[in-house]
């Protein structure tokens, strides 16, 4: 018997109120079958605003699925996903609380530990992305690649089974994006969590992943292509787009997605005109 997936979500779809057309529903996601094994690293790629924070807000529990299923290591989810750690698109860490204070939150809020022993782990996650000396430092103080940093050891910190992670490097520039992008490549390595890594960077997905999944253009978004990325580990993000099988699969794999982000861009232009 194979063990179940960390994370499958089965036939989800998503509908919303149409803006200006209350009457009027418009389905984000239709049908979306995909499942994460435990361990795996997968990458998400399709246009801007095909759905991918949408199946990201489903996968943590945030957003009930219009229909189907989530099952959480062979278990349907009900409710908040407590297996899973969400490292959000936005900025999340609370401007009133230090970094180190932001880090210990979610240990604190979950109260299995004393504040000691929340704050112990705090400060050596702090320490494993290169923040050891900035704890007492608030958001407001730190580049935002160290909030970047800072939000990374937050979700690290509870040691989730599942990591939910939407564009979390998009922000940076290239090569602060690198380093934390090979930073998260060697955690990930040591603990070995089931990850669900969306992005619209084609490089960003391919050299981090062990599968990268393209999703069609919206309305009704729905996965279009699937790509095992058969390159060995462990992996330096800038050494490996240099390996002529990342480049075959980046050819192979732009062939899909290319059309798909034309085709979102001029809904979006739609979208604007009155
Ligand atoms: N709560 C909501 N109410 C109405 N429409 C929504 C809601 N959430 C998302 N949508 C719509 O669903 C579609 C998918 O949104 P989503 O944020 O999942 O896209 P995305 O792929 O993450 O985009 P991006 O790459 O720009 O982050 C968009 O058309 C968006 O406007
Ligand atoms: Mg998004």
């Amino acid at each position: 018997m194979t063990a179940a997936p960390a994370l499958a979500l089965q036939g989800v779809t998503c509908s919303f109120a149409d803006r200006g057309h209350a009457e009027r529903l418009y389905t984000a996601v239709q049908d979306v079958s995909l499942a994460v094994a435990a361990g795996e690293f997968v990458s998400v790629v399709g246009p801007t605003g095909c759905g991918k924070s949408t199946l990201l807000n489903v996968a943590a529990g945030l957003l009930a699925p219009s229909a189907g299923a989530v099952q959480v290591f062979g278990q349907p989810l009900a409710g908040i996903n407590a297996r899973a750690g969400y490292m959000f698109q936005a900025e999340s860490l609370m401007p009133w609380r230090s970094a180190l204070a932001n880090v210990m939150a979610g240990l604190e809020f979950r109260g299995r530990l004393s504040a000691a022993e929340a704050r112990a782990q705090a400060e050596d996650w702090l320490r494993r992305v290169g923040l050891g000396a900035f704890g007492g430092r608030y958001p407001h103080q730190l580049s935002g690649g160290m909030r970047k940093r800072v939000a990374l050891a937050q979700v690290l910190a509870l040691d989730p089974d599942i990591i939910l992670m939407d564009e979390p490097f998009s922000a940076l520039d290239i090569q602060t994006r690198q380093l934390m992008e090979n930073e998260l490549l060697d955690l990930w390595q040591g603990r070995r969590k089931a990850v669900l890594f969306i992005t619209h960077d084609l490089d960003e997905a391919i050299a981090l992943a062990d599968r990268v999944l393209v999703l069609s253009a919206g309305p009704a978004s729905r996965p279009i292509g699937e790509f095992r990325v058969d390159l060995p580990r462990p992996r330096d993000v800038a050494e490996i787009k240099t390996q002529p099988r990342f480049i075959e699969l980046h050819a192979a794999i732009w062939a899909v997605l290319r059309d798909e982000v034309l085709k979102g861009y001029a809904q979006q232009l739609q979208a604007v005109a009155p």
